[in-house]
């Protein structure tokens, strides 16, 4: 089968194209044909070395993938030959809260990625996918979605509330999408007027674009009456949060992301104290947490904005295409 490898060394162009065997079952796994991969952020942070460079090689990168179980190993029972299927990001983080072990079982930033025709995964490593979704919207949705679905859904928001979302990437779209499936009013921030255009059209309420409004925390205010939003998805990181801080109301709370700005900086600690700010990191989520997404997205039949689809022989240039930043919710890859 042909995968994706970096091999020797990180970095986009060192992403290869290569010939390895078939995957086998095991005993409580299955093998899934990739029908198609989606791209996160930390998949560009990975293949460039920047978000573990201790990483061993050779490693085949990716975490978020969808396609059909074609085998399945002894004792398998949750899912069957036919199933189409999505692999969950922490292949052990089933319910509960989060523990050390669950969270180093990630795929994607060691030898399991999802850049290749075939994986072997456990069977309870995966979900069955909403059945109006394509194979490339169902490869969105195991970081991205279910990252936005825990910061906005899974953290109470509740209907008539207000939500502040940072640019229009995977992550801040879904949390657009399912914040409005809430019944919530959403702000978002871009550095592009024509993406703002489009979120617009999606159902934001106010667009605000950051790089002509750089007190943009004033503008969210001035929006809410002066108070701030109830609750701000935060994927900037340390160069926005400060801003974040300050677009947020008193007892409001703000969902930890991302590190699009660095992942260092100063921050304030004392208007978390004085505004009685809830600050809450997110990190993905649970398979518990994937399947209650999956129900609300069947039933709304919501469908998950997908800017470009690549050909498999193109990954490098689907990265390229993120690092770019010219696109608007989520990048896919196509794997026939
Ligand atoms: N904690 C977790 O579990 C988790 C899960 C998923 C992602 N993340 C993190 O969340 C972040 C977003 O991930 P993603 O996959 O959604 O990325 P993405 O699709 O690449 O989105 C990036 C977008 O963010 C916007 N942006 C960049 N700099 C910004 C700034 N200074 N202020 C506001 N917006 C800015 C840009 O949108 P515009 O072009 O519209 O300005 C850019 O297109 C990353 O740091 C990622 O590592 C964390």
């Amino acid at each position: 089968m042909r995968v994706f490898e970096i091999k020797e060394e990180f970095g986009i162009d060192n992403l290869t194209l290569t010939e390895r065997p078939r995957p086998s079952v095991g005993h409580g796994q299955i093998v899934m044909k990739v029908r198609a991969v989606s791209l996160n952020y930390r998949d560009l942070l990975v293949v460039k070395g920047l978000y573990n460079p201790k990483l061993p090689f050779p490693f085949i990168p990716l975490s978020d993938g969808a396609g059909d179980v074609i085998a399945v190993g002894d004792n398998v029972s949750r899912v069957k030959v036919g199933d189409r299927v999505a692999g969950i990001f922490m292949q052990t983080w089933l319910a509960g809260e989060l523990t050390e072990a669950k969270a180093k079982s990630a795929l994607g930033a060691g030898k399991r990625g999802m850049l290749a025709e075939y994986v072997v995964l456990d069977e309870d490593g995966v979900v069955n996918i909403p059945e109006h979704l394509s194979y490339e919207e169902a490869a969105t949705l195991p970081c991205a979605a279910v990252t936005a679905w825990h910061a906005v859904i899974e953290t109470g928001l509740k209907p008539g509330e207000s939500v502040l979302a940072l640019g229009t990437g995977g992550v801040s779209i879904f949390a657009l999408q399912f914040a409005m499936l809430a019944g919530a009013r959403v702000i978002i921030t871009s550095g592009n007027d024509e993406k703002l255009a489009r979120v617009k059209q999606l159902g934001a309420a106010d667009g605000i674009n950051y790089r002509v409004v750089s007190d943009w925390d004033k503008r969210v205010r001035e929006l809410t009456g002066g108070t701030g939003v109830d609750l701000v998805v935060e994927v900037g990181g340390a160069g926005t949060l400060p801003q974040s801080l300050r677009s947020v109301r008193i007892g409001g709370r703000i969902s930890l992301i991302g590190v699009l700005t660095g992942s260092t900086g100063e921050v304030n600690p004392l208007s978390m104290v004085v505004k009685k700010i809830c600050v809450q990191g997110i990190f993905v989520g649970s398979r518990e947490m994937f399947e209650s997404m999956n129900r609300a997205v069947s039933l709304h039949r919501l469908r998950p904005v997908v800017d470009r689809i690549f050909p498999f022989e193109e990954a490098g240039e689907a990265l390229r295409y993120m690092e770019s930043g010219r696109h608007l919710g989520k990048i896919c890859i196509k794997i026939a």
